[in-house]
Protein backbone atom coordinates (compact mmCIF):
# COMPACT_ATOMS: atom_id res chain seq x y z
CA UNK A 1 0.00 0.00 0.00
CA UNK A 2 1.46 3.37 -1.04
CA UNK A 3 1.31 6.20 1.38
CA UNK A 4 -1.99 8.45 0.78
CA UNK A 5 -2.87 11.93 2.37
CA UNK A 6 -5.01 13.67 -0.08
CA UNK A 7 -7.62 14.94 1.26
CA UNK A 8 -6.53 14.87 4.69
CA UNK A 9 -5.94 18.13 6.71
CA UNK A 10 -2.50 18.84 9.16
CA UNK A 11 -3.59 20.34 12.32
CA UNK A 12 -0.86 18.94 14.54
CA UNK A 13 2.13 16.02 14.33
CA UNK A 14 -0.64 14.34 15.87
CA UNK A 15 -2.65 13.79 12.60
CA UNK A 16 0.53 11.90 10.86
CA UNK A 17 1.78 8.44 11.62
CA UNK A 18 5.65 7.58 11.62
CA UNK A 19 5.42 6.32 8.18
CA UNK A 20 3.53 9.22 6.70
CA UNK A 21 5.85 11.76 8.40
CA UNK A 22 8.92 9.79 7.17
CA UNK A 23 7.12 9.83 3.35
CA UNK A 24 6.88 13.65 3.73
CA UNK A 25 10.40 13.84 4.86
CA UNK A 26 11.87 12.10 1.80
CA UNK A 27 9.74 14.13 -0.54
CA UNK A 28 11.21 17.20 1.14
CA UNK A 29 14.65 16.00 0.60
CA UNK A 30 13.66 14.77 -3.19
CA UNK A 31 12.20 18.36 -3.88
CA UNK A 32 15.36 20.08 -2.47
CA UNK A 33 17.08 18.16 -4.54
CA UNK A 34 15.31 17.89 -8.01
CA UNK A 35 13.21 21.45 -7.11
CA UNK A 36 13.61 21.91 -11.24
CA UNK A 37 11.60 18.41 -11.78
CA UNK A 38 8.57 19.57 -9.96
CA UNK A 39 9.16 22.59 -11.38
CA UNK A 40 8.27 21.16 -14.86
CA UNK A 41 5.59 18.90 -13.87
CA UNK A 42 3.49 21.27 -12.12
CA UNK A 43 1.90 18.77 -9.99
CA UNK A 44 -0.54 21.30 -8.09
CA UNK A 45 -1.99 22.97 -11.97
CA UNK A 46 -5.57 24.46 -11.38
CA UNK A 47 -5.12 24.16 -7.49
CA UNK A 48 -5.65 27.08 -5.20
CA UNK A 49 -4.82 27.22 -1.35
CA UNK A 50 -6.42 29.94 0.58
CA UNK A 51 -3.95 31.49 3.15
CA UNK A 52 -5.76 32.98 6.45
CA UNK A 53 -3.05 35.07 8.42
CA UNK A 54 -4.61 36.67 11.30
CA UNK A 55 -0.48 37.01 12.60
CA UNK A 56 2.48 38.22 11.12
CA UNK A 57 4.72 35.89 9.38
CA UNK A 58 7.81 35.55 6.75
CA UNK A 59 8.80 32.24 6.82
CA UNK A 60 5.58 30.81 6.57
CA UNK A 61 3.93 33.01 4.22
CA UNK A 62 6.76 32.89 1.77
CA UNK A 63 7.56 29.25 1.64
CA UNK A 64 3.83 28.43 1.12
CA UNK A 65 3.33 30.87 -1.99
CA UNK A 66 7.05 29.88 -2.98
CA UNK A 67 6.06 26.11 -2.68
CA UNK A 68 2.76 26.53 -4.47
CA UNK A 69 4.01 28.47 -7.16
CA UNK A 70 6.69 26.40 -8.19
CA UNK A 71 4.22 23.53 -7.71
CA UNK A 72 1.98 24.62 -10.18
CA UNK A 73 -0.59 25.62 -8.22
CA UNK A 74 -2.17 29.35 -6.89
CA UNK A 75 -1.98 31.02 -3.50
CA UNK A 76 -4.69 33.51 -2.18
CA UNK A 77 -3.09 35.40 0.96
CA UNK A 78 -6.05 36.30 2.84
CA UNK A 79 -4.62 39.23 6.01
CA UNK A 80 -6.64 39.96 9.01
CA UNK A 81 -7.62 43.16 7.27
CA UNK A 82 -8.71 41.90 3.70
CA UNK A 83 -11.61 39.00 4.25
CA UNK A 84 -14.80 39.69 6.75
CA UNK A 85 -13.72 36.97 8.94
CA UNK A 86 -13.50 38.14 12.36
CA UNK A 87 -14.71 41.74 11.45
CA UNK A 88 -18.26 41.10 9.62
CA UNK A 89 -18.44 36.81 9.36
CA UNK A 90 -18.11 34.27 11.48
CA UNK A 91 -15.95 31.25 11.34
CA UNK A 92 -18.06 28.55 10.30
CA UNK A 93 -19.99 30.72 7.29
CA UNK A 94 -16.16 31.61 6.18
CA UNK A 95 -15.24 27.77 6.05
CA UNK A 96 -17.92 27.04 4.12
CA UNK A 97 -17.59 29.81 1.63
CA UNK A 98 -13.70 29.21 1.72
CA UNK A 99 -14.55 25.58 1.02
CA UNK A 100 -16.57 25.96 -2.16
CA UNK A 101 -13.91 27.37 -3.87
CA UNK A 102 -10.67 26.62 -3.22
CA UNK A 103 -8.79 23.26 -3.01
CA UNK A 104 -6.85 23.67 0.60
CA UNK A 105 -7.28 26.34 3.22
CA UNK A 106 -3.96 27.31 5.46
CA UNK A 107 -4.35 28.96 8.47
CA UNK A 108 -2.28 30.69 11.03
CA UNK A 109 -4.44 31.86 14.11
CA UNK A 110 -4.52 32.56 17.89
CA UNK A 111 -6.77 29.23 19.46
CA UNK A 112 -5.98 26.34 18.20
CA UNK A 113 -9.61 24.96 17.92
CA UNK A 114 -10.54 27.98 15.39
CA UNK A 115 -8.21 25.73 12.91
CA UNK A 116 -10.18 22.64 14.02
CA UNK A 117 -13.73 24.58 13.32
CA UNK A 118 -12.22 25.60 9.76
CA UNK A 119 -11.31 21.85 9.24
CA UNK A 120 -14.86 20.73 10.25
CA UNK A 121 -16.49 23.20 8.12
CA UNK A 122 -14.61 23.64 5.28
CA UNK A 123 -15.15 20.56 3.70
CA UNK A 124 -11.54 20.47 2.17
CA UNK A 125 -8.13 19.97 3.65
CA UNK A 126 -6.46 22.50 6.16
CA UNK A 127 -3.46 23.28 7.66
CA UNK A 128 -2.24 24.94 10.67
CA UNK A 129 0.35 28.04 10.21
CA UNK A 130 0.10 28.08 13.62
CA UNK A 131 -2.26 27.89 16.59
CA UNK A 132 -1.60 28.72 20.39
CA UNK A 133 -0.84 24.93 20.17
CA UNK A 134 0.68 23.28 17.56
CA UNK A 135 3.56 24.23 14.43
CA UNK A 136 3.32 20.63 12.35
CA UNK A 137 5.15 22.75 9.22
CA UNK A 138 8.03 24.04 11.73
CA UNK A 139 8.12 20.70 13.43
CA UNK A 140 8.34 18.66 9.87
CA UNK A 141 11.39 21.45 8.65
CA UNK A 142 13.09 20.93 12.43
CA UNK A 143 13.02 16.84 11.65
CA UNK A 144 14.43 17.01 8.55
CA UNK A 145 17.46 19.86 9.83
CA UNK A 146 18.38 17.40 12.59
CA UNK A 147 18.55 14.74 10.21
CA UNK A 148 20.83 16.51 7.14
CA UNK A 149 23.06 17.93 10.28
CA UNK A 150 23.46 14.71 12.58
CA UNK A 151 22.21 11.70 9.76
CA UNK A 152 19.90 10.44 11.86
CA UNK A 153 17.68 10.97 14.27
CA UNK A 154 18.47 7.73 15.83
CA UNK A 155 20.11 8.12 19.36
CA UNK A 156 19.58 12.08 19.45
CA UNK A 157 18.89 14.10 22.16
CA UNK A 158 17.15 17.30 22.05
CA UNK A 159 17.44 19.85 24.75
CA UNK A 160 14.75 22.79 24.55
CA UNK A 161 15.42 26.13 26.39
CA UNK A 162 12.21 28.41 26.32
CA UNK A 163 8.58 28.34 26.68
CA UNK A 164 6.90 25.23 26.77
CA UNK A 165 4.12 26.35 24.08
CA UNK A 166 3.05 25.66 20.20
CA UNK A 167 6.86 25.31 18.65
CA UNK A 168 7.79 22.78 21.63
CA UNK A 169 4.80 20.68 21.90
CA UNK A 170 5.38 20.08 18.48
CA UNK A 171 9.07 19.10 18.92
CA UNK A 172 7.88 16.54 21.76
CA UNK A 173 5.16 15.05 19.66
CA UNK A 174 8.45 14.66 16.42
CA UNK A 175 10.57 13.13 19.84
CA UNK A 176 7.99 10.46 20.39
CA UNK A 177 6.83 9.40 16.72
CA UNK A 178 10.39 9.86 15.43
CA UNK A 179 12.34 8.33 18.73
CA UNK A 180 14.56 11.08 20.12
CA UNK A 181 15.06 11.94 23.27
CA UNK A 182 13.94 15.60 24.52
CA UNK A 183 14.58 17.31 27.64
CA UNK A 184 12.57 20.35 28.18
CA UNK A 185 13.78 23.35 30.52
CA UNK A 186 11.03 26.16 31.20
CA UNK A 187 10.54 28.57 33.58
CA UNK A 188 7.94 27.34 36.27
CA UNK A 189 4.59 28.86 34.67
CA UNK A 190 5.59 28.18 31.74
CA UNK A 191 5.30 24.42 31.32
CA UNK A 192 4.29 22.57 27.98
CA UNK A 193 0.76 21.59 28.65
CA UNK A 194 -0.31 18.58 30.75
CA UNK A 195 -2.07 16.75 28.18
CA UNK A 196 0.95 16.72 25.74
CA UNK A 197 3.16 15.58 28.46
CA UNK A 198 0.26 12.93 28.79
CA UNK A 199 0.39 12.07 25.50
CA UNK A 200 4.33 11.71 25.15
CA UNK A 201 4.50 9.79 28.74
CA UNK A 202 1.97 7.55 27.71
CA UNK A 203 3.24 6.52 23.88
CA UNK A 204 7.07 6.55 25.00
CA UNK A 205 9.14 4.26 23.49
CA UNK A 206 11.96 4.14 26.59
CA UNK A 207 12.18 5.35 29.61
CA UNK A 208 12.92 9.49 30.31
CA UNK A 209 12.21 9.66 26.30
CA UNK A 210 10.59 13.28 27.30
CA UNK A 211 11.88 15.07 30.71
CA UNK A 212 10.29 17.95 31.85
CA UNK A 213 12.57 20.17 33.93
CA UNK A 214 13.23 23.70 35.02
CA UNK A 215 16.80 23.53 35.09
CA UNK A 216 18.58 24.66 31.59
CA UNK A 217 21.78 23.30 32.88
CA UNK A 218 20.47 19.45 33.11
CA UNK A 219 18.63 19.84 29.88
CA UNK A 220 21.22 21.02 27.81
CA UNK A 221 23.96 18.47 29.13
CA UNK A 222 25.33 16.40 26.39
CA UNK A 223 22.40 17.84 23.74
CA UNK A 224 23.13 17.00 20.27
CA UNK A 225 20.26 19.51 19.59
CA UNK A 226 19.99 22.91 21.64
CA UNK A 227 16.41 24.50 20.25
CA UNK A 228 15.09 27.50 21.69
CA UNK A 229 12.48 30.08 20.26
CA UNK A 230 10.86 33.69 21.08
CA UNK A 231 10.39 34.07 24.86
CA UNK A 232 7.16 36.42 24.02
CA UNK A 233 4.84 35.00 21.22
CA UNK A 234 3.10 36.47 18.76
CA UNK A 235 -0.36 38.15 20.70
CA UNK A 236 1.66 37.79 24.08
CA UNK A 237 3.38 41.60 23.33
CA UNK A 238 1.58 43.19 26.15
CA UNK A 239 2.97 40.28 28.47
CA UNK A 240 6.62 41.32 27.50
CA UNK A 241 7.98 42.99 30.92
CA UNK A 242 6.38 39.94 33.35
CA UNK A 243 7.87 37.07 31.16
CA UNK A 244 11.29 38.70 30.55
CA UNK A 245 11.74 38.51 34.10
CA UNK A 246 10.26 34.92 34.57
CA UNK A 247 12.57 34.48 31.27
CA UNK A 248 15.84 35.21 33.27
CA UNK A 249 18.89 32.58 33.03
CA UNK A 250 17.44 30.73 29.82
CA UNK A 251 19.14 32.34 27.67
CA UNK A 252 20.87 29.84 25.79
CA UNK A 253 24.80 31.50 25.30
CA UNK A 254 28.13 30.54 25.57
CA UNK A 255 28.16 29.35 29.36
CA UNK A 256 25.12 27.14 28.78
CA UNK A 257 26.05 25.64 25.19
CA UNK A 258 29.54 24.30 26.81
CA UNK A 259 27.45 21.53 28.06
CA UNK A 260 25.87 20.53 24.96
CA UNK A 261 27.31 17.12 23.19
CA UNK A 262 30.65 18.66 21.25
CA UNK A 263 29.42 18.13 18.07
CA UNK A 264 25.88 19.44 19.27
CA UNK A 265 23.97 21.82 16.49
CA UNK A 266 21.69 24.98 17.97
CA UNK A 267 17.91 25.58 15.98
CA UNK A 268 15.56 28.56 16.25
CA UNK A 269 12.46 28.91 14.43
CA UNK A 270 12.79 32.40 13.79
CA UNK A 271 12.04 35.20 14.96
CA UNK A 272 14.60 35.44 17.50
CA UNK A 273 15.35 38.40 19.74
CA UNK A 274 18.77 38.40 21.72
CA UNK A 275 17.32 38.07 25.24
CA UNK A 276 17.23 34.11 24.13
CA UNK A 277 20.81 33.88 22.60
CA UNK A 278 23.49 35.39 21.90
CA UNK A 279 25.05 36.37 18.76
CA UNK A 280 27.43 34.22 19.79
CA UNK A 281 25.44 31.27 19.51
CA UNK A 282 23.31 32.27 16.76
CA UNK A 283 25.79 33.17 14.73
CA UNK A 284 28.32 30.42 15.46
CA UNK A 285 29.68 27.86 13.75
CA UNK A 286 27.15 25.54 15.30
CA UNK A 287 24.14 27.35 14.67
CA UNK A 288 21.67 25.59 11.78
CA UNK A 289 18.81 28.27 11.90
CA UNK A 290 19.10 29.29 8.17
CA UNK A 291 19.39 26.19 6.91
CA UNK A 292 16.49 24.83 9.13
CA UNK A 293 14.90 28.18 7.79
CA UNK A 294 15.33 26.97 4.16
CA UNK A 295 13.54 23.57 5.25
CA UNK A 296 10.39 25.28 5.67
CA UNK A 297 10.08 25.29 1.94
CA UNK A 298 11.62 21.76 0.90
CA UNK A 299 8.69 20.49 3.56
CA UNK A 300 5.86 22.40 3.23
CA UNK A 301 6.11 22.10 -0.40
CA UNK A 302 6.06 18.38 0.07
CA UNK A 303 3.03 18.23 2.69
CA UNK A 304 0.87 20.38 0.13
CA UNK A 305 1.56 18.02 -2.80
CA UNK A 306 0.34 15.29 -0.80
CA UNK A 307 -2.64 16.65 1.00
CA UNK A 308 -4.02 18.45 -1.85
N1 LIG B 1 9.07 30.18 12.13
C1 LIG B 1 7.99 30.80 11.60
O1 LIG B 1 6.88 30.27 11.57
O2 LIG B 1 8.27 32.01 11.09
P1 LIG B 1 7.23 33.09 10.54
O3 LIG B 1 6.48 33.62 11.74
O4 LIG B 1 8.08 34.14 9.89
O5 LIG B 1 6.30 32.43 9.58
N1 LIG C 1 6.17 30.60 19.62
C1 LIG C 1 6.22 31.54 18.54
C2 LIG C 1 6.60 30.87 17.26
C3 LIG C 1 6.78 31.79 16.09
C4 LIG C 1 7.09 31.08 14.80
C5 LIG C 1 4.89 32.26 18.41
O1 LIG C 1 3.85 31.63 18.63
O2 LIG C 1 4.88 33.45 18.11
Amino acid sequence: MGIQMKGRSLLTLLDLNVKEIRFLLDEAKDFKQNRQNFIQSQPLKGKTLGMIFQKRSTRTRVSTETAMAELGGHALFLGKDDIQLGVNESLSDTAIVLGRMVSAVLARVYAHDTVESLAKHANVPVINALSDQFHPLQGLADILTIEEHLGSLKDVKIAWVGDGNNVCHTLMIASIKMGMQMDIATPIDYKPEKSIIDYCKSNASFPDQIVVTHDPIAAVENAKVVVTDTFISMGQEAETKMKLKKFEGFQVNEELIDRAAKDYIFMHCLPRHKEEVTDDVMYGSHSVVFDEAENRLHTVAAVLNNLI
